[in-house]
């Protein structure tokens, strides 16, 4: 039977990063994953991230961004390009592209690293001694391995909507969803989160009408909400996606009309048939199959492997990461868990600061942050201050023909620390790296403010922002 120091169960972005650090710190490591390719015939490492999440959707928003900047702003560019055709096979064939370039890619770097690749469904089997017993079953023929460590690193999987079943025809979940290789003419989605936002962004942008239905009343309640009213005005006015908040919907029935969900909004009840429904209604951790019971492995009432601040379970030697965890479902904070666990087996003392991490939706203009939002400094009675700048006279903002959005930096009344950071606008999702850096190293807005930066960039907006927090804005 092999033997391990640690072995890790899910090879998604905090699996795969976790077994790499482990043998860089000269653990005996393999990393245990059941995840198959597209065409169900050959493994493929690298989890919902790489297979049916960041990667694919990322790949697919790049396309339709494209293909809707040809039709609509090439013009004023001067470039003619007449009629502009969209191929969605054949977005859907490079997207997989870099699909199968990533996730051969953790193979690569798993043989590199000298990180043994076990295939199959991975499931605790109990203890000999000081080690774990787990077992690897592929296809119905079991192998066990002992491992001093075990790092669960399951993720997560679709919230299923009891009203309707998932059939990735006409009823789509994200694998569905990044898979459509024809442009539906009514596009439905149930929830405006980020799945449905990003992915309703796809699909508008190559011609289907996209409806959003969602429950709450707030919209992108977890945002700040002076980017996210921001946000729903440049959604809805601008680019004509539907957003419904309030819904409470009724019944979905998916026949071969096309898929008719009944719902109520504003007192008033509503039919609408969609050609594609997308459900995206938020992730349930997954533990199927991992055998948590037989071994007493806790969970919460929620279904997430219960953990303490370092990762800890409730099992000696059994540590639990990502998804599968409490926290944001989001790769960095899975892979960053997965790097901290691997260094705490070492003896090291990592740490990751929740308040840190950054979060950001890829629409047009994309939506980023990181601390704290203007309501929860309220609601913690948190003395801040503010400073807001726009990018609409942002020179390079001007230059790429996306001059739209704003940066807000809160701060501290007392102590001047940078609290939190929001941004509407260009590239945002590489501009949110300053404020986390700055969170990081506890700056000030005045340090933002101090800092040279490049001219002309993006960053400048948020230079500018700091500036405003100390009421010495130079263009505002
Ligand atoms: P997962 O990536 O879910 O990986 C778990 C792995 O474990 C899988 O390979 C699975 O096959 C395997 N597994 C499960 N059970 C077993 C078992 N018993 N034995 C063996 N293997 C098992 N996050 C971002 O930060 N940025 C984004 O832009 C982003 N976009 C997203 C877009 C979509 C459409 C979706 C659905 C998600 C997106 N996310 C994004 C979220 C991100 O994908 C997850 O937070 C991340 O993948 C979680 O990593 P993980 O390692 O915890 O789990
Ligand atoms: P989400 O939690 O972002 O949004 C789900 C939305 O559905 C919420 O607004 C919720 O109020 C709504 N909802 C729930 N039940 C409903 C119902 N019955 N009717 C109508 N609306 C309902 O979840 P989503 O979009 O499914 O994404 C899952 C997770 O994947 C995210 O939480 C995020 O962690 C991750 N993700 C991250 C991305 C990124 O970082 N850019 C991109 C996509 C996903």
């Amino acid at each position: 039977m092999s033997q391990f120091d640690v072995v890790v169960i899910g090879a998604g972005p905090g699996g795969y990063i976790a077994a790499i650090r482990a043998a860089q710190l000269g653990f005996k490591t393999a990393c245990i994953d059941a995840g198959v390719n597209k065409a169900g015939d050959a493994p493929a490492l690298g989890g919902t991230c790489l297979n049916v999440g960041c990667i694919p959707s990322k790949a697919l928003l790049q396309s339709s961004e494209h293909f809707h900047a040809a039709q609509h702003d090439f013009a004023e560019h001067g470039i003619t390009v007449g009629d502009v055709k969209f191929d969605a096979a054949k977005m859907i064939e490079r997207k997989d592209g870099i699909v199968t370039k990533l996730t051969g890619g953790i193979k690569f770097l798993f043989q590199k690293n000298k990180v043994e690749s076990l295939f199959g469904k991975g499931s605790l089997k109990g203890r000999n001694g000081d080690l774990w017993q787990v077992e690897v079953e592929n296809k119905g023929e079991k192998s066990v391995v002992e491992a001093k460590h075990v790092i669960v690193a399951t993720g997560s999987v679709p919230r299923p909507l009891p009203l309707i079943e998932i059939d990735n025809v006409n009823v789509l979940d994200n694998e569905g969803a990044l898979n459509l290789t024809e442009v539906p003419k009514k596009l439905g989605v149930i929830g405006s989160g980020v799945i449905g936002l990003e992915m309703g962004s796809v699909w508008k942008r190559v011609g289907s009408e996209v409806t959003i239905l969602e429950a709450m009343p707030t919209f992108l309640a977890a945002a700040d909400q002076q980017i996210a009213k921001e946000a729903f005005k440049v959604f809805t006015k601008e680019q004509g996606l539907v957003i419904e908040l309030g819904v409470k919907l009724n019944e979905i029935k998916n026949d071969k009309n096309g898929v008719t969900v009944s719902y109520e909004v504003g007192g008033a009840a509503k039919t609408e048939t969609f050609d594609k429904l997308i459900v995206s209604i938020g992730r349930i951790p997954n533990t199927e199959g991992l055998n948590a019971e037989g071994v007493g492995l806790e969970k919460d009432e929620r279904g997430f492997i219960k953990v303490d601040g370092e990762c800890r379970t409730n099992l000696p030697n059994v540590w639990a990461i990502g998804d599968v965890v409490r926290g944001p479902m989001l790769a960095h904070k899975a892979s960053d868990e997965g790097v901290a666990v691997a260094e705490r087996i070492a003896g090291q003392k990592p740490h990751l600061d929740f308040n840190t991490i950054p979060f950001v939706i890829y629409t047009d203009p994309e939506i980023a942050w990181v601390g704290k939002t203007e309501e929860q400094l309220k609601a913690e009675g948190v003395e801040y201050k503010k400073g807001t700048s726009g990018f609409a006279a942002n020179g390079r903002a001007l230059g790429l023909g996306k001059a739209k959005g704003t940066v807000k930096v809160l701060a501290c009344a007392k102590t001047d620390r940078v609290l939190g950071v929001h941004m509407i606008g260009p590239m945002v999702s590489e501009l949110v790296a300053e404020g986390v850096m700055s969170m990081e190293f506890s700056a000030s807005s005045e340090d933002i403010a101090r800092i040279v930066h490049a001219h002309p960039t993006l960053s400048e907006v948020l230079h500018e922002a700091a500036l405003a927090a100390d009421k010495r804005a130079l263009h505002g």
